[in-house]
């Protein structure tokens, strides 16, 4: 089992294929969650300690028969939960290769091309954001640490010994920045939450109303984060506006663009993005909206230099002894992490394998999904929106005639019911939020399998999962 030979290889390949083809093949059929527990599953794996293995069948049947029955089936077209994204075979099959060839992208001479793929495909993703040409950046596991590590370069930027460092955000920002915030050191309570508009977009006049009042304070304010695609309901912070209030101040322009800055590559979102070329550094997450499995995030800054400040560590074990400045060239000098798998490889495969005008049409088409569940709901007298569709995602929530007299209260507690029969229910799956103190059902397109008709779908099991609930407790 440890050192397969070649036609075993090719055996082991044929059953993992098949079960591949067999499971996306029918994957519209299956439920996309069902109830379940933690007592269930581990009764069904055998957790005596293994001290001699079993057959390949053996694993590969666990991973049929437990395995996949008792996880969530996120590349299904009604998986609306969180920002979860389908994955792709292609890239299960980059997954696959690059754990063959388990390069480790430290530095240039411990894997010379797949470091070089990773600096091509990161200079695609700047092109697509129209940063300047000096830009770069690096793949990183995900958004949290894309945020973490522009966070840490905006510090850097600063003199930040000169006094109480304060980020500005707006009050639907990930929480993945107050964490950075907390890990850095900057700490949790010098994130200022900054007010939002009817459309959860930052306010202008709240943020120049803190960065003011925190500088008469005593306060040194050195960062502000924009939001291209909040996680609750998809709003793009004004860029271009929070560009020059940034100017004004001095100030560091981060974007978290983790779940909605690749909406750039659909015409019809594009001027949402105006002014995102402008940041300092953008987090942005292919496991997002590049439909890729986990794990890829990624963070560019405008000037490379500076993140490099922040990250770059000497150590005897790392020195690169004669090597020409291109060769010389440490991932480890900007962002967090040493060891790093080779991420690149399936955001390569997909880009160039797919090409930017498929993925411009499935982005579009996810889009126009949302706002085909917004109209439906606008135009139907037992569904309301809870916030508008700047993306895709969806707030709304199900008023029946019965509770169109009920408290607000009412209402949210018969919504909350409903999420979790929906949920339990299995043909769709939809998340939550709590939009102005008001609980909502919310939902975010992000499969280039999902069709307008999912979307009626949707719509018609939470009337019927509705149906089955008591209107009170
Ligand atoms: C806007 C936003 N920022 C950051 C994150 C964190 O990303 P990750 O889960 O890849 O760490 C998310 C996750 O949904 C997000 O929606």
């Amino acid at each position: 089992m440890l050192d397969p030979s070649a036609d075993q290889i090719r055996d082991w390949s044929n059953s993992v294929i098949e079960l591949m083809a067999g499971y996306l093949g029918d994957l519209r059929d299956r439920r996309v969650y069902r109830h379940m527990s933690s007592r269930e599953i581990r009764d069904a794996l055998d957790s005596a300690l293994p001290t001699k293995g079993i057959d390949f069948d053996g694993l590969l049947k666990v991973f049929r028969d437990t395995i996949i029955p008792f996880s969530r089936q996120n590349a299904h077209p009604r998986m609306f939960g969180y920002v979860q994204s389908p994955g792709t075979p292609l890239a299960a099959f980059a997954d696959l290769l690059a754990s063959v060839l388990n390069a480790n992208l430290t530095v240039w001479r411990s894997a010379p091309a797949p470091v070089e793929l990773e600096r091509l495909t990161i200079d695609w993703i700047r092109q697509i954001l129209g940063f300047n040409a000096g830009a770069g950046g690096l793949f990183v596991s995900g958004g949290s640490i894309a945020n973490f590590a522009a966070i840490a370069a905006a510090r850097q930027a600063k003199d930040y010994l000169s006094g109480r460092l304060r980020i500005y955000a707006s009050s639907e920002t990930h929480f993945s920045i107050a964490k950075a915030a907390a890990l850095l050191g900057i700490g949790r309570e010098n994130v200022r939450l900054v007010a939002v508009d009817e459309r959860f977009r930052m306010r202008l006049d709240d943020l120049v109303a803190k960065i003011t009042a925190d500088l008469e304070a005593g306060y040194v304010p050195f960062c502000v984060v924009a939001n291209a695609g909040t996680v609750n309901t998809g709003a793009v912070d004004p860029l271009a506006e929070i560009r020059e209030v940034a100017n004004r101040f001095q100030l560091w322009m981060h974007v978290d663009g983790s779940y909605g800055a690749f909406a750039v590559l659909a015409k019809s979102a594009r001027k949402l993005f105006t002014g995102i070329d402008q940041a300092d550094s953008i987090a942005l997450d292919p496991h997002k909206w590049l439909y890729l499995p986990v794990d890829v995030g990624c963070v560019i800054y405008r000037e490379p230099g500076i993140a490099r400040a922040a990250f770059a560590h000497e150590a005897e074990y790392t020195r690169i002894i004669s090597e020409e400045a291109d060769e010389a060239f440490a991932f480890w000098d900007y962002g967090p992490e040493l060891s790093r798998r080779f991420r690149a490889l399936k955001v390569w495969m997909l880009l160039k394998g797919v090409g930017l005008d498929r993925l411009g049409e499935a982005i579009e088409s996810n889009l126009a999904c949302a706002r085909h569940l917004e109209s439906m709901v606008r135009g139907s007298d037992d569904f309301e929106m809870v916030a508008p569709v700047e993306l895709s995602i969806f707030c709304f929530r199900h008023v029946p005639v019965q509770l169109k007299n009920e408290s607000p209260e009412a209402i949210d507690a018969f919504n909350e019911r409903l999420l979790v029969a929906l949920q339990r229910d299995g043909s769709s799956y939809l998340s939550n939020a709590t939009l102005a103190g008001r609980f909502a059902l919310r939902g975010c397109v992000l499969n280039y399998r999902t069709t307008l008709r999912d979307m009626e779908i949707l719509l018609d099991d939470l009337r019927r999962v509705a149906r089955s609930l008591p209107t009170s407790t």
